[in-house]
């Protein structure tokens, strides 16, 4: 026997007796591509059909008879999805599928690390690999176009650059653990409303500047093995069995080699999904809604329907060989990769992770005269109020609710922080949703409050005028209508009377901070009245460690916010210039044309002249930066070369803090319409008091290109550019011009 190779014993078994030596498929030395060759050789078209679809909710077959794994994939994308049953969405009741809960996406976006970005990707890998999953499902990079899309918070920000950076460190850090990422939802699913009866209609110029980056890094750098399928559709097919997306683009342009997933439930057509891209079809007919009839993954779109045209003739197998090539690589490169490492859960690595994540993507809003960080004083005393400093968030949202070991609320973090400095009072303030279950998987807290909100207002107040600080802890929620799938926000505004309860502390006590949680923007009324606004997103596990380290200053706020907060709704391009959600055709379809076409997020507030709450990019330190001047070691550069722009940062404060120091180009002419400027690179720097450091970034034809759809390609024009650097995109501190020849 052969053990220079680890090889389970049963396919050693297997390969020796029936072949008398180990098959080219189990030599682990031998190249991916030859032992997909000797699987294909020996696999009836029976197994290959079978190995398109699912078997139960959240795995596809292998082939038992060859050694072949099944394939077990798992949301996603903030933590490991506890264990459902084989062919339920209800619990399986398992004591051992607790997770670490890592912060939303749009709080990993707001770091603007890449090597956060990594370090969530390698951690959740860890997690997944360890309760060996093949594939998560996640990370997503659907563009945020409206702040009422309910999924905001599981994605990363409104700028293609931005989430395109992200996204790339996240998959090949989850990839390092033999577990495939599966970057979704592939493409334009930018609201829930309607998901699987949107149409949407967007310019070629928008779908490639805007819509497509993302996912294009995701392949292209990040080198992900999967991608999922969208539940929309597009030119009037579905995205899960889109010509255009998935064998134009995806697989043509860009040469994906990996497999399409479909999103669970969004498959619609046997002869689409055989010959538009799908690979691998999940959830269809077994929405856990309607009674599951025997035998029905059979009755897929891509098992029994796509066998009997097979046998009749009407179609042939070379679609059906390429998706089976795909799956196989996948499992090569996963189930059954030699040295794929164990991984493992719950580690105190992986909630330092978390909380470090969530440290850094804590965005500082507002901090007139310094109020934050608080120091306390002597007999000092600290009111907290609003439901979100109680309430558990891992639970709720959609597919990414969470089962976990454990989770630091806002105000146990507080009285970590302050214990035995501070006196911590809590009043709720207002009441939002006491329900506490996703899934079968329940928080186990009792919100439940019987006075009303007058009373409950009225004693916040009452505490507030008699406390040093007040710290007001609210925002939405994972429930229905908040940040939740399969749901948009009904509005820009908080709900649960939440202004009425800021404005009346405000009035009470000088020294209030409120902290928002959220995966989007929120309409602010109180701004002016309120000194301190902090940001903090759906931070999982550690939220409330990240939290109390920011308003306690151990850690120094650096988060810069991925997405614009606009003043309100009508300022939005897409409730604006654009459609939403569109208009109902007598099909049951919704056509949502994104008539605001390329001027998504700060592209359309500054082309509008529109003032934002707080711009995309903002984000505030307890230090201060100073910036340079920019030089550039040319004026002008040619088609095929660069130039380099550089300039000096100082932290001239008295604390160490990080800066993101953003490059913004602008194109002085052009013929057509052009953002006034656009992110095309960043860094972030940490710098000690009185540190100063140089920041270089180098400019090449790409970044000045725009995507011309007459040539469909980009076009970089001669003529005179603009690098402008920035602290955010309404704070741009140094300029340079330069041409290109
Ligand atoms: C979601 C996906 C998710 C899948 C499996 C779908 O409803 O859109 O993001 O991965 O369910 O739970």
């Amino acid at each position: 026997m052969n053990l220079k190779f680890f090889i389970p014993a049963v396919m050693v078994f297997s390969a020796v007796t029936l072949f008398g030596q180990t098959p080219v498929y189990l030599d682990n030395s031998a190249d991916i591509e030859d032992r997909i060759d000797d699987v294909m050789k020996r696999l009836t078209t029976e197994e290959k059909v079978a190995m398109l679809h699912a078997q139960s909710k959240f795995s596809s077959p292998g082939v038992k008879r060859l050694g072949i794994p099944d394939i077990w994939m798992t949301d996603g994308p903030h933590g490991i999805r506890p264990e459902v049953l084989w062919d339920e969405w209800d619990q399986a009741g398992w004591t051992n599928d607790s997770c670490v809960a890592f912060p939303a996406l749009s709080c990993l976006a707001a770091t603007w690390n890449e090597e956060m970005s990594y370090l969530y990707g390698v951690s959740i890998g860890e997690e997944a690999r360890y309760r060996n999953k093949t594939v998560l499902l996640g990370p997503g990079v659907n563009i945020y176009r409206t702040p009422l899309n309910g999924r905001n918070f599981e994605y990363m920000g409104e700028d293609p650059y931005l989430a395109s950076k992200m996204v790339v460190p996240y998959v090949k850090g989850v990839q390092s653990n033999g577990v495939a990422a599966c970057v979704k939802h592939f493409a334009l699913n930018n609201n829930e409303i309607n998901r699987h009866t949107s149409n949407v209609i967007v310019d070629d110029r928008t779908l490639y500047e805007i819509y497509l980056p993302a996912f294009k890094a995701a392949v292209e750098d990040g080198g992900t093995w999967t991608i999922m399928g969208a539940y929309n559709l597009y030119k009037n097919q579905h995205a899960c069995h889109n010509e255009y997306l998935l064998n134009d683009i995806l697989k043509g342009e860009w040469e994906f080699d990996g497999v399409v997933v479909s999103d669970w439930g969004g498959t619609h057509n046997t002869d689409q999904a055989i010959k538009n891209g799908l690979d691998m079809e999940f959830g269809s007919w077994t929405d856990g809604l309607s009674a599951n009839v025997k035998n029905v993954y059979d009755s897929y779109y891509l098992a029994n329907p796509y066998l009997e045209r097979i046998r009749s003739g009407e179609v042939g197998t070379e679609e059906l060989d390429d998706k089976v090539r795909r799956i196989l690589r996948l499992a090569f490169r996963t189930v059954m990769r030699q040295d794929r490492p164990f991984g493992n859960m719950l580690s105190e690595a992986h909630y330092q992770a978390a909380r470090e994540i969530g440290n850094e993507g804590i965005v500082l809003l507002k901090n007139e005269n310094n109020i934050l960080p608080i120091v306390p004083g002597e007999n000092c005393s600290i009111l907290v109020v609003g439901e979100n400093a109680i309430k558990m968030m891992t639970v709720g949202g959609g597919s990414s609710s969470l089962k976990v070991q454990r989770e630091i609320s806002p105000l146990e973090g507080l009285e970590n922080a302050f214990g035995g400095k501070a006196e911590i009072i809590y009043s709720r303030g207002y009441v939002g949703d006491v329900s506490g279950e996703y899934n079968g998987v329940r928080t186990g807290q009792n919100l439940k409050e019987n006075r009303s909100p007058e009373e409950l207002l009225a004693e916040a107040v009452e505490n507030a005028q008699k406390a040093d600080y007040v710290i007001f802890i609210g925002g939405l929620n994972k429930s229905y209508h908040q940040d939740c799938e399969n749901s948009d926000r009904a509005g820009l505004g908080l709900p649960y009377g939440q202004d009425q309860v800021i404005s009346a502390l405000a009035e009470a006590n000088e020294n209030l901070i409120v902290v928002n949680i959220s995966g989007n923007a929120v309409a602010m009324p109180w701004i002016d009245k309120v000194p301190a606004v902090v940001q903090a997103w759906y931070l999982g596990s550690e939220a409330g460690n990240s939290i109390a380290d920011v308003l306690s200053g151990v850690a120094n706020p650096s988060g810069k916010l991925p997405f614009t907060f606009p003043v309100a709704l009508e300022d939005c391009p897409a409730h604006s210039a654009g459609e939403y959600p569109g208009t109902k055709r007598n099909d049951g379809i919704w056509d949502i044309e994104y008539k605001e076409g390329i001027f998504v997020g700060y592209r359309w507030y500054e082309k509008e002249n529109i003032k934002p709450l707080f711009a995309f990019g903002h984000g505030l330190s307890y230090t201060e930066f100073s910036y340079g001047k920019a030089s550039a070691d040319s004026k002008s550069m040619t088609g095929d070369g660069s130039i380099t722009v550089s300039l000096d940062i100082t932290n001239t404060g008295k604390t160490t803090g990080k800066e993101v120091v953003q490059l913004y180009i602008s194109d002085m002419k052009f013929s057509l319409p052009r953002p006034e400027k656009e992110l095309k690179d960043f860094r972030k720097i940490e710098l000690e008091p009185g540190e100063t450091s140089t920041v270089t970034f180098t400019i090449e034809k790409e970044d000045l290109s725009y995507f011309d759809p007459e040539k469909h390609d980009w076009v970089a024009e001669p003529g005179k550019f603009k690098a402008l650097i920035g602290s955010a995109s309404d704070d741009i501190r140094a300029e340079i011009s330069f041409a290109l020849e």
